[in-house]
């Protein structure tokens, strides 16, 4: 074992009680009133860079949260990798169901449960680690190293494009390194190649001027939870296939090799219908679990909302309903033209005797890499040597904006190297991160510096 990778194992109990102390900040970047606690989670991730050693450390300044950034560039001639990651977090609601309370981490049964855990501050922090253990051990990295760790991820990086676009020499790289994913399963390690994009929409629909009494008014007027009812309702027929107009036109079609190596992967419909909870599966007809959730476009109502739902029964129609519809996208659907279509599908939908407004809040494109690049391969080994086994190649139906835009501005491959699992409760009460992962994750990230030095970009 390397000394680095010796440091990693005997630095263990700190690195986790390192991990604690930032997951103790609630830096919930989509609450107002936790802005100051985004910003107490900047300057930590800057401290750590720089205790970590990194030469030049920076917090950038943003319309709304705070990007930080580190480096250490003293390898000439090795390659520089970018590490991306996001300090910010998911709201902690409803709190009632948190076992332990989301800010105060805590250990149970080999995991650290707490907000964040595994999203994505328990996932970043293991190649600030790595990096750390090479600077102590030998005084040098095998590569040049770059760290871009934003607060913005979980409202959809609004700010991080236009830093990207603006700091292009700033960042330049050989390659970015993303641990913001899950592995296959606990015991199949996995390199993830393929994500999904995202675009978010709130509808609004007006009645009338304000709610009506039920008895009085009721007959004579259009209800607006219905009016949103039909619209919604007429947006996927009952199989599970969306119906606006061109939905499906840019899909990029499944190869019969890609349909192969989905199925080769040891997935279980029975196990993953158990493991949610649901009577049954339900998607697209003509498409398999995993190729519905990885390589499938969506569309969902993510909330809905209206009218009386208090306690007991109020006789009322409200004077307005809403929902929230977002849309997973694959390459090569475009955000804007599936905004443009989806807002389209649902004016045309809405009754006459409604108003309704669509408002766009955001979006982000679909990735999809070649896994035979060299990085990827390399990450393949240094998983591989941590884990104990030979990763799998597979994609997320999950969403991370940023990466997209890293192969369109920065032209690098991503390589995202997670270490999170699917019952790792992401966004949910008991969020958590497997100890095994965690410690094994580090290692991992040490070995890929390595590997990365020697495979070059
Ligand atoms: N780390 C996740 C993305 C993810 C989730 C990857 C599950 C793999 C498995 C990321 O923080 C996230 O939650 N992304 C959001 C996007 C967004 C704009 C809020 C998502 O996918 O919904
Ligand atoms: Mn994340
Ligand atoms: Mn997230």
């Amino acid at each position: 074992m390397s000394a680095a990778a010796a440091y990693a194992r005997d630095n263990r109990d700190r690195h986790l009680d390192e991990l604690m102390e930032v997951l103790r900040i609630p830096s919930v970047s989509t609450d107002p009133a936790r802005a100051g606690e985004v910003k107490r989670a900047a300057a930590w991730v800057k401290e750590r860079l720089r205790r970590a050693g990194c030469t030049r450390t920076e917090i950038f300044e943003t319309k709304r949260h705070p990007i930080v950034y580190g480096e250490w560039l003293a390898a000439p001639g090795s390659p520089t990798v970018l590490f991306y990651g996001h300090y910010d977090v998911q709201p902690e609601d409803p709190v009632e169901l948190w076992t332990s309370p989301a800010f105060e981490p805590t250990v149970r049964d080999g995991r650290l449960y707490a907000r964040g855990a595994c999203d994505d501050k328990g996932q970043f922090i293991i190649h600030v680690n790595a990096f750390e253990a090479f600077l102590k051990t030998g005084g040098s990295c095998p590569v040049n190293v770059k760290f871009l760790i934003e607060g913005e991820e979980e409202i959809g990086s609004p700010n991080l494009e236009p830093f990207i676009a603006a700091r292009k020499e700033l960042l330049a790289c050989d390659a970015v390194v993303v641990s913001d994913t899950a592995m296959f399963d606990k015991k199949t390690p996995s390199i993830v190649h393929g994500l999904r994009g995202l675009s978010y929409l709130q509808v609004d629909v007006r009645g009338t001027a304000r709610d009506l009494h039920s008895g009085t008014f009721g007959g004579s007027v259009i209800n607006p939870a219905f009016a949103l009812a039909h619209i919604i309702a007429a947006l996927k027929d009952v199989k599970g296939r969306v119906k606006v107009p061109g939905f499906y036109d840019n899909v990029r079609k499944l190869t019969a090799k890609e349909r192969k190596a989905f199925k080769k992967l040891p997935h279980s419909n029975t196990a993953w219908r158990k493991s949610i909870g649901a009577k049954a599966l339900f998607g697209e007809p003509g498409y398999t679990t995993l190729e519905r959730v990885w390589a499938r476009p969506t569309l969902e109502v993510n909330g809905i909302w209206g009218g009386f739902m208090g306690e007991g029964a109020k006789t009322v129609i409200p004077a307005e309903a809403h929902a929230k519809i977002s849309m997973r996208l694959v390459p090569d659907q475009r955000p804007k033209e599936i905004v443009a279509k989806v807002t389209r599908a649902i004016k045309k939908l809405a009754a006459a005797s409604v108003d309704v407004t669509v408002t766009h809040i955001h979006s982000g494109e679909g990735w999809l890499a070649d896994t035979g690049h060299v990085a990827l391969q390399a990450a393949a080994r240094a998983v591989k040597k941590a884990f104990g086994k030979t990763p799998v190649f597979t994609r997320e139906g999950g969403s991370i904006r940023v990466v997209a835009t890293f192969d369109r501005i920065l032209k690098v491959p991503s390589v995202l190297m997670g270490i999170g699992l699917h019952d790792d409760n992401l966004h949910a009460p008991n969020e958590k991160i497997d100890l095994d992962n965690f410690f094994n994750g580090n290692e991992a990230a040490v070995y890929l510096m390595d590997e990365l030095g020697n495979a070059a970009g």
